[in-house]
């Protein structure tokens, strides 16, 4: 599995980090939030249409570098994923040697899956056998085994082994370009800067402990959109989130197309009227957002017992996300409890998740798909991400938002 330097004291750059950013939120709680210029209206079918939604397919999630996994989830020699959430079924393995390596979930022969479960799946397959006619292969590809052999000798058109999708692991991320077709993924130019914002999570020591799938019934950006502000915090979230954190409060850090917000908790505003060598230490925190469709949140269930969350958001037509919601012991399962405590903090998410902020975005989107043919939903300047990401999504997808 490649990590960054092993030499680096991973705790302290998070300390300094956590520090700088108390640094930031005391500012910007002093100064006013962090704000767009101004609101950006949305016509509709930036979420509802379907020729844009056909395009954020083709020029994204069959393009753009996309989180199969993380290292964790295919920790040992043989260790499978299915991934099929980005329209192909792909098998993401780990090998021998240690790799990690992207194929087709499709027998060579004549098609048929070689394995047949749906996600979130994951296992060991030190071969894949194809329940068809037991073609065999190993965890690189390679057709190892073919019953009756000797009926495929006359064939010219070339091998036979798995077909490979580019793949590249990098500080604990696996990524996948869904697209046997598609170019081979540079993930640290993919990454840019971000790459030393997500190395303090260590995501490479990250033990998968939960795995499960949300849904909306909306648009994947309109879903998407519920993790970005802090706008409704207090009105969605007032007997959880709001309990802890300020409302429509932001510091905002863009890196290329990714972004990490922070979310003042309310205990940060005490730090205000204090001289800086009396503020307490902090444990970092964020939203980690990585372009087109992850969210990480890293953060503490008790003192120093810590948890990592991903979401991954995924179109099922263009009314319809399926996130991958997952929850990491960030460096490994400390004890029973510190799972049981990653287990309850997975629960307690994807209730909120599921049940305030996609029920919201689901009512929205059927909400849109009736609205007058002009209608526009707005984003307000205090929502400052949601502009951000869609101007990207856009851009990507070479359909600018003001066209529609
Ligand atoms: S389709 Fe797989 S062995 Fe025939
Ligand atoms: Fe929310």
């Amino acid at each position: 599995m490649k990590s960054p330097d092993e030499s680096i004291n991973w705790e302290k750059v998070r300390a300094q980090s956590a520090r700088e950013s108390q640094r930031k939120q005391v500012h910007m709680l002093k100064a006013g939030n962090q704000m767009a210029d101004a609101a950006l209206p949305l016509h509709k079918s930036i979420y509802t249409d379907d020729l844009r939604f056909n395009a954020e397919r083709k020029h994204i999630f069959l393009s753009q570098p996309l989180v199969a996994c993380l290292s964790g989830d295919i920790s040992a020699a043989g260790d499978t994923i299915l991934f099929d959430a980005a329209g192909p079924s792909i098998l993401v393995t780990r090998t021998k040697d240690g790799e990690a390596r992207a194929f087709l979930n499709m027998c060579t022969h004549r098609g048929a899956k070689l394995v047949e479960e749906t996600e979130p799946w994951s296992g060991v397959k030190n071969k894949l056998t194809c329940p068809f006619h037991a073609w065999t292969f190993d965890s690189t590809g390679r057709l190892i085994g073919q019953p009756g052999k000797e009926g495929f000798e006359k064939c010219n058109i070339g091998g036979r082994n798995l077909i490979e999708l580019p793949c590249a692991e990098h500080i604990g991320l696996v990524f996948v370009k869904a697209n046997p077709d598609a170019d081979p993924i540079d993930a640290e130019e993919f990454l840019g800067d971000y790459a030393d914002i997500l190395a303090q999570l260590e995501l490479w020591r990250a033990e998968p402990v939960k795995k499960g799938v949300l849904t909306a019934e909306s648009n994947w950006k309109f879903a998407l959109d519920t993790y970005g502000e802090s706008y409704h915090f207090k009105t969605l979230h007032k007997t959880t989130i709001a309990k802890t954190n300020y409302n429509d409060k932001q510091v905002f850090n863009a890196f290329g197309m990714h972004h990490r917000i922070e979310f003042p908790k309310l205990s940060t505003g005490d730090l205000i009227d204090k001289d800086e060598s009396e503020w307490p230490e902090t444990i970092y925190g964020g939203v980690h957002f990585l372009f087109p469709n992850t969210v990480i949140f890293f953060g503490a269930v008790a003192d120093n017992v810590f948890f990592t969350q991903v979401f991954r958001l995924f179109p099922d037509g263009v009314g319809k996300t399926r996130c991958q919601f997952a929850v990491y012991a960030p460096f490994g399962v400390e004890s029973e409890s510190h799972k049981a405590n990653c287990i309850a903090a997975y629960d307690a998410t994807a209730t909120v998740v599921q049940e305030e902020d996609y029920r919201v975005a689901s009512h929205g989107y059927a909400n849109l798909l009736s609205a007058p043919q002009d209608h526009h939903v707005v984003l307000g300047a205090n929502e400052l991400a949601l502009q951000v990401v869609h101007q990207h999504i856009a851009k990507t997808i070479g359909m600018p938002l003001e066209q529609n």
